[in-house]
């Protein structure tokens, strides 16, 4: 039976280091609260004076995930991306990524489920490659945040909160009987709930789609009511992975390790105390990077291979929720 294997791993963040601290210039905040609120201590942004775009951070970790994989790049035979925060409106930051990677007519495609775009990607690419349409596809999720966001006082309940990142991975069919691959996926959506986190400028419903006064108004910059997010994060994250569990027949006992996006620390927090966890077996790496919403999870899927905490057998549970709302999980087994 054809299953999906993971081949490399890679991420890679801007040099660039933004702390609490640097942000108290900018705006009325405070590490304290930023700590307290989200666990976050400092985050990575592309350099003040622009110029680098998703597709150029995401070119770099795809670099390492390729060679750890031991691909070149004319192996790829599908690029899908996911960002929320494209190089460009359009086309998609897949496209530029192609042509970076020094690839000819390679399909790329571009995925937007924001903080869910690692799970969403992962079930895509899992169907192709079971589907035998393709067998070795390449994943990206990357984000150049900071240059969307409104580094004022006005702005800080979202700005504190998000850092610059790409993940990516380097996804291979093999033929095998194994219970090896994705196990078990989840995916959900509630649109009903899309205002509460969303950048709604410019927009093609208007007419035109941006003008001064709506640059004024701060409309171009995401908004969030956190707390609605919050709740339904502390909500679904649980009822998402148990449902994951359940489809793959598994407990949470048979899970290694426990890769949630990084949002909030609070929020994983909570889901490890709802799931009934020992700390050790959820994954925190929001200290260092902040919300880097695509990027989160293969970044923090990088860094835990890294660590040697995962690695050849085990089983890992990646999901998360975020603007859309989407949310979702999946069960991936590494190959003995
Ligand atoms: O990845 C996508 C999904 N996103 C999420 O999952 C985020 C979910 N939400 C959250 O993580 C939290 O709701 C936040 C971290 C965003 C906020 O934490 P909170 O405990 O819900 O705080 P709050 O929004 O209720 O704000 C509390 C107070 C407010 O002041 P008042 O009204 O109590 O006087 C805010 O104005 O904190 C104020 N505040 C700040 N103060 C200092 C908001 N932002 C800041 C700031 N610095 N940056």
């Amino acid at each position: 039976m054809e299953k999906t294997i993971i081949a490399g791993t890679g991420r890679y963040v801007p040099p660039r280091a933004v702390t609490n601290q640097d942000l108290e210039q900018w705006m009325d905040t405070s590490d304290e609260w930023i700590r307290q609120r989200s666990g976050i201590e400092k985050r990575h942004w592309v350099p003040e004076e622009g110029g680098v775009g998703s597709s150029d951070l995401g070119f770099e970790a795809a670099r390492i995930a390729l060679d750890r994989a031991g691909w070149e790049p004319q192996d790829i035979e599908l690029i899908i991306f996911a960002t929320l925060s494209p190089d460009i409106y359009f086309p998609g930051s897949g496209c530029l990524l192609q042509h970076k990677l020094g690839l000819n007519t390679t399909p790329a495609l571009d995925i937007r489920q924001q903080c869910s775009g690692f799970v969403y990607g992962m079930s895509i690419a899992d169907a192709y490659i079971r589907a035998g349409v393709y067998q070795r596809i390449l994943f990206v999720g990357a984000e150049v945040h900071s240059t969307g966001l409104d580094i004022s006082t006005r702005g800080r309940d979202v700005a504190v909160l998000f850092g610059d990142g790409a993940g990516a991975v380097c996804l291979e069919g093999i033929e095998t009987d194994a219970p090896i691959g994705f196990l078990a996926t989840t995916l959900h959506a509630q649109g009903e709930l899309a205002e509460s986190l969303m950048l709604e400028l410019p927009s093609h419903r208007l007419r035109p789609s941006l003008t001064e006064e709506m640059l004024k108004s701060g409309r171009h910059y995401p908004t969030m009511d956190g707390r609605a997010v919050f709740k339904n994060a502390v909500r679904r994250l649980p009822e998402v992975a148990k449902e994951t569990l359940a489809k793959a027949q598994m407990d949470t006992e048979d899970i290694d390790l426990f890769i949630p996006h990084q949002a909030n620390m609070r929020i994983n927090q909570g889901f490890q105390k709802a799931m009934q966890l020992p700390a050790s077996k959820v994954f925190h790496n929001i200290q260092h990077y902040g919300n880097t919403t695509a990027a989160s999870i293969p970044m923090a899927f990088d860094e835990a291979i890294e660590a040697n905490i995962i690695g050849a057998g085990n089983a890992v549970m990646f999901l998360g929720l975020g603007s859309g709302l989407t949310w979702g999980a999946t069960i991936y087994r590494f190959p003995d």
